[in-house]
């Protein structure tokens, strides 16, 4: 039997602004994402523009990522930027010994990725090595990267092909996960390297301004915020947090596709907790910032499960899926909850590694359910969040539960009422009424199983349908299929 659910929309609770890049991309030098992913090189048979994939670079810029993070995760803390400057036949090879122990060419450096995401329209965030080089490589990479003047960095990189700085060099991060791959640091000391290398973070008087971004807590490491604001606040223009979804825990995460309803509920259940800790880390950042100068990042955040079988240990390459999508949904609900501290978010990762919006192989393509969530969502970047009031039943399965049908509201920037609805049960229909008269229309994202996804043998199995409002008693409802998810304009009369 289908649930009643009622959703009021209260148009005078408006929130802060979306920020556009809560619908950020993380881009590591990790597996598969970067080479064969985004980069094939100018030789490669691959159809490419000017070595990047033209496929995924063609629907990557259908997306509008507003903000794109690289070289890493981890990968950024073993990463020497010289490596992946000039000539590319001279650049030299090495060891990703975070990843998969294989060994890369560099073809792939920061002309590459500047060009890349200013081809794209998206903003430039550099995860800094502060584990293994000293701050004077942050301030150099930087240099070479903003600098108009008649330095030695500013002519290396006209001599590379770059006559201009680019300006989308938006943010840099001060290291990564110190607390771990970044360096295994205890967060005083954490707290007092990023002093000093935020000090080098530094660029010329006529390039765009740079925010700080400094490495921030796994999960629930509430000290470790503590310590970083009590410490460093002062130092940092960002803090981020990293959250990663697991349908079972990090020793036992549990497959892609294949799983039975318990996996299904227990995934979901582990998106929602995002909120708690933005919640609390947020309450810490408070005392010390009460202004809420300083943003929290979110800029790893989504799903991770077993790695598919017979892919490349290391490589972190998994199938993508209905759940998925209910994920990203629900997570990106969540963000819109917090606009005042959560001013950035970096799904990881955008091609071929974990949550990914787009899987490759050789030269196929396929486009994921949390591509499709991306791209329905995107009337939500720079919208006004609304508050979203909603009754109805839980989704219950074993002990666990949560809301049936999350909603998410907001006032877009052309000035429409848009509405993201999820529907978390697998099982039963919602019919779900609002107190507002009038139409609505948009996107529907479902399909006849927990798992259903794409394959590079049937790439469209699943993809957004036109889907429209209803009317109950001369209010607008929506009847909801079971694990759904629907973006829609609404029209009020
Ligand atoms: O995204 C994969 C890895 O997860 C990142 O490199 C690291 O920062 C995190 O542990």
């Amino acid at each position: 039997s289908r649930a009643d659910v009622s959703v009021k929309i209260e148009m005078d609770q408006a929130g802060p602004v979306i920020a556009p890049e809560i619908y950020g991309q993380f881009a590591e030098d990790l597996g598969r994402g970067i080479y064969d992913g985004i980069w094939v090189g100018p030789d490669s048979k691959i159809p490419n523009t000017n070595g990047y994939r033209t496929d995924v670079m063609q629907a990557i810029q259908k997306l509008h990522p507003p903000v794109i993070r690289w070289p890493g995760g981890c990968f950024a803390d073993q990463y020497d930027w010289r490596d992946g400057i000039g000539p590319r036949d001279k650049r030299p090879k090495r060891i990703n010994y975070t990843w998969g122990g294989v060994t890369y060419d560099n073809s792939f450096g920061t002309n590459e990725f500047m060009n890349y995401s200013e081809a794209l329209g998206a903003e430039a965030y550099i995860a800094g090595n502060m584990g293994s080089l000293p701050p004077h490589a942050m301030q150099q990479w930087i240099e070479y990267i903003t600098a108009d003047g008649d330095t030695t960095l500013a002519k290396e990189r006209r001599a590379n092909g770059r006559d201009k700085p680019w300006k989308n060099l938006k943010y840099f991060g001060v290291g990564n996960e110190s607390w771990g791959c970044g360096g295994n640091m205890k967060p005083e000391y954490a707290a007092d390297l990023h002093r000093r290398y935020a000090t080098f973070v530094w660029k010329p008087d006529e390039a765009p301004p740079i925010t700080k971004v400094a490495s921030g807590a796994n999960v629930d490491d509430y000290r470790w915020t503590e310590t970083m604001m009590k410490d460093a606040s002062n130092m940092m223009d960002a803090l981020s947090l990293h959250y990663y979804t697991f349908p079972g825990s990090w020793e036992d995460k549990g497959p892609a596709t294949g799983f039975a309803e318990d996996k299904w509920a227990s995934t979901l259940k582990h998106a929602e907790f995002m909120d708690e800790l933005i919640r609390k880390h947020g309450a810490i950042m408070d005392k010390y910032d009460p202004k809420k100068r300083i943003g929290l990042y979110v800029d790893e955040w989504g799903t991770w499960y077993d790695q598919e079988p017979g892919s490349h240990p290391g490589f972190l390459y998994q199938q993508n899926t209905l759940r998925d999508a209910e994920v990203a949904a629900l997570t990106l609900n969540i963000f819109h909850r917090h606009t005042d501290r959560v001013k950035m978010a970096n799904i990881a990762q955008m091609v071929n590694v974990l949550q990914a919006m787009i899987l490759t192989r050789g030269d196929k393509m396929l486009l994921t359910p949390t591509y499709y969530v991306f791209d329905m969502y995107q009337p939500f970047m720079g919208a006004t969040p609304l508050k979203a009031e909603v009754n109805g039943p839980d989704y219950v399965n074993g002990d666990i539960s949560l809301n049936m049908v999350d909603v998410s509201a907001a006032r877009g920037k052309d000035g429409k009422l848009y509405l993201a609805l999820v529907n978390t049960d697998p099982d039963r229909a919602a019919h779900v009424v609002t107190g507002m008269s009038g139409s609505a229309t948009g996107r529907i994202l479902t399909g006849p199983a927990m798992d259903t996804h794409n394959t590079f043998d049937a790439p469209n199995t699943i993809h957004p349908v036109a889907y429209r409002g209803t009317s109950d008693g001369g209010k607008l409802a929506f009847d909801l299929p079971a694990k759904s998810i629907a973006v829609v304009a609404v029209d009020q009369r």
